[in-house]
């Protein structure tokens, strides 16, 4: 706490983002990077991008990379917004369409940052408890509310939604804006990116730090409806006009260009992940089904909290949330599968002690 702080910040809760330690090299499976490298093309791009147009401001509206996001996407430029990470996306979003007179909805266990940023907008939040297995209660999402937002896949269970229920709740309240967050999508979930045309409260929003393998570079996007669309360039331009730079367009648009890669390494980590999953439950661990490049894992006999530090102390980071509900549980990243064979034979060493 400060003098200096306005009552504003006094009352912030910031977000506390995974480790990225630098005393030692770890093995990562705590902040769901991609384990392989981005496209040799997005490299070469920006590699390229690195010249004396460095000294001049990048494309405030990131033209070529929203008409890239446009044609892979089957819309138009104006349906697509970008952002320096889909955290600037969501954070841009929260204030642009959601008022402290109508609560926004979001599930009590889900991506953490979402209660952040509604206490820094000054909403009221309308937590919806998940299930038992931690389904998203779709019912309890119908009701009219200021707002709704939801990953699809949720984070850190990794559980999806289909298309179809998604629609269901964007369908309850044409006039609320419902998020979907599809940080996570293309390790196994269902877009609903062809929904876009049919629902103009609907916003997408997707990025590239995962199935891109481009965490470095920060660039997320919205997908939605032009109103939409119009509503946040006017909060961006209220901040900041050059939010991504001359590099990260460079390279954001090869990453688009080239999805097919994305697409094979995304395909080697769902096999891994259903391997790890296997030899997990062999271990006697309950693993939350997941659509995503995480898996979500308890055990009955065994505290998470001791697993984690034993992990750490071992090199090997997962995520650990001392949360009600959750506080036995473990978010774990898919790495490679030389890293994952590591994980479970340490895992196995912990048990067996
Ligand atoms: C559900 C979810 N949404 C959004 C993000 C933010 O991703 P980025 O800001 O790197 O695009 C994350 C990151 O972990 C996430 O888990």
């Amino acid at each position: 706490m400060s003098k200096y702080w306005n009552e504003r910040i006094h009352k912030l809760e910031p977000y506390v983002p995974g480790e990225q330690p630098k005393d030692k090299r770890y093995i990562k499976l705590n902040t769901n990077e991609n384990p392989y490298p981005p496209s040799p093309k997005v490299l070469a791009a920006i590699q390229d991008a690195v010249n004396e147009r460095l000294r001049l401001y990048p494309d405030p509206g990131a033209d070529e990379l929203r008409a890239a996001l446009a044609a892979y996407n089957d819309l138009s430029s104006e349906h697509i917004f970008v952002g320096n990470g889909s955290d600037e996306v969501l954070a841009f979003s929260f204030m642009t369409f959601f008022s402290p007179d109508r609560p926004v909805m979001f599930a009590d266990i889900t991506y953490s940052f979402y209660k952040v940023y509604a206490n820094l907008c000054s909403l009221k939040a309308n937590v919806i408890p998940l299930d038992d297995a931690f389904n998203i209660p779709v019912k309890a999402f119908l009701k009219p509310s200021g707002g709704v937002v939801i990953p699809n896949p949720n984070a850190p269970t990794g559980q999806g939604l289909s298309v179809e229920l998604v629609r269901e709740i964007i369908e309850a309240d044409p006039d609320r804006v419902v998020i979907i967050d599809e940080a996570y999508v293309n390790f196994g979930g269902k877009s609903v990116v062809p929904l876009i045309r049919d629902y103009p409260n609907l916003l997408v929003v997707q990025t590239l730090s995962k199935f891109g393998a481009l965490a470095g570079i920060r660039v997320g996007f919205a997908l939605g409806n032009p109103e939409l669309i119009q509503g946040l360039n006017r909060l961006k331009n209220s901040i900041n006009s050059y939010t991504i730079d001359r590099l990260a367009l460079a390279g954001a648009k090869a990453a688009i260009e080239d999805y097919d890669y994305s697409s094979q390494m995304a395909d080697r980590v769902i096999r891994t992940r259903e391997r790890t999953i296997n030899k997990l439950k062999e271990m006697g661990f309950s693993v939350i089904p997941s659509e995503a490049n995480f898996i979500f894992i308890t055990h009955q006999k065994y505290d998470a909290e001791s697993i984690f530090h034993n992990l750490r102390d071992k090199g090997i980071l997962v995520r650990y949330f001392n949360q009600p509900r959750i506080s036995n549980y473990l978010r774990v990243s898919i790495g490679t599968d030389e890293e994952m064979k590591q994980f479970i034979q340490t895992m196995g060493e912990l048990i067996r002690k």
